[in-house]
């Protein structure tokens, strides 16, 4: 016996992106990799949206999917990304690409404030501005923000980063809001620390500021909250990405998914 309620038996095609066309900003490395992977995986064709044109390339030709090598901190590149996601047919944007900077307020420069915040909280914003009136046009839209466990909770040492990702968790429930009567989703991915490129370039930085030896970061700053004493790995974080993609994924939006080891149960 069936006991699904009426209407809504898992089809064999669950979780098949077949037909949708996705944006992956910073797709050449870490988790946007992985996520191009897995959402192509799964069907979709994706555009890998990237400064570094090489990497992009080659992520894109292994998928399947198109490169597109774009300085998103460039206001004319960013412009012409925005007119790209409302020309062409994006299904799924994937707000990704990020970057990092270690230093107490008092000696944090205020140019590379500004280019965390230009780059993962207003081109966030221009990309869904954009995307936006296609996904209500078709009815149907899947926008995930890839926050981080600071989008929900502070570290020190973090200004930029920790309130550019604040204001990514309060611009995806107001996308949330806003496109919910048209078929159109939003949602954050809040990873504790991933193994990528990203952590890597911090290593060095973490072990400055907080006068500890290099080899000791890991254990002594960055697991210490988690329950589970490793890195996230990027291809855990992409099947997360690509079942909120999903069209059974329809009603969860406006939410914002931890993937932490169990740091922010604290
Ligand atoms: N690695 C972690 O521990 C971790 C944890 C939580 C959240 N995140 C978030 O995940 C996202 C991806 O991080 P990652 O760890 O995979 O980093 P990564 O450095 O491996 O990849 C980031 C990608 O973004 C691209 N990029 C950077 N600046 C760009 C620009 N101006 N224009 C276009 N592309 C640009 C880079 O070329 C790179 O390919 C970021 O938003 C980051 O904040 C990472």
């Amino acid at each position: 016996m069936n006991d699904s309620p009426q209407g809504l038996e898992i089809p064999a095609t669950a979780g098949s992106l077949a037909g949708l066309r996705a944006l992956v900003t910073g797709g050449a490395s870490g988790i946007g990799a992985a996520a191009s992977r897995a959402l192509a995986a799964r069907g979709a064709h994706v555009v890998v949206v990237d400064v570094d044109g090489g990497a992009a390339e080659s992520i894109a030709s292994e998928i399947g999917g198109s490169a597109w090598t774009v300085d998103l901190l460039d206001t004319d590149a960013v412009t012409d990304a925005a007119s790209f996601a409302q020309r062409e047919r994006i299904d799924i944007l994937v707000n990704n690409a990020g970057i990092q900077k270690v230093s107490p307020i008092e000696e944090f420069d205020p140019v590379d404030f500004r280019r965390i915040l230009t780059l993962m909280l207003e081109v966030p914003f221009l990309l869904i501005r954009a995307a936006l009136p296609g996904m209500y046009e078709r009815g149907f839209g899947r926008i995930i923000n890839v926050s981080s466990v600071h989008g929900i909770r502070a570290s020190a040492f973090k200004s930029a980063y920790v309130s550019a990702k604040h204001g990514l968790e309060g611009l995806s429930k107001v996308t949330a809001l806003e496109g919910g009567a048209r078929g159109v989703t939003s949602n954050c991915v809040a990873p504790g620390y991933v193994r990528t490129p990203l952590v890597e370039k911090q290593l060095v930085e973490q072990a400055a500021v907080h006068d500890i030896p290099e080899s000791e970061v890991l254990s002594r700053i960055m697991l210490t909250e988690s329950a589970i004493k490793r890195l996230v790995e990027p291809e855990e974080v992409a099947s997360l990405i690509a079942w909120l993609a999903s069209r059974e994924a329809a009603m969860v939006t406006g939410a914002s998914y931890t993937m932490d080891g169990g740091w922010s149960a604290r």
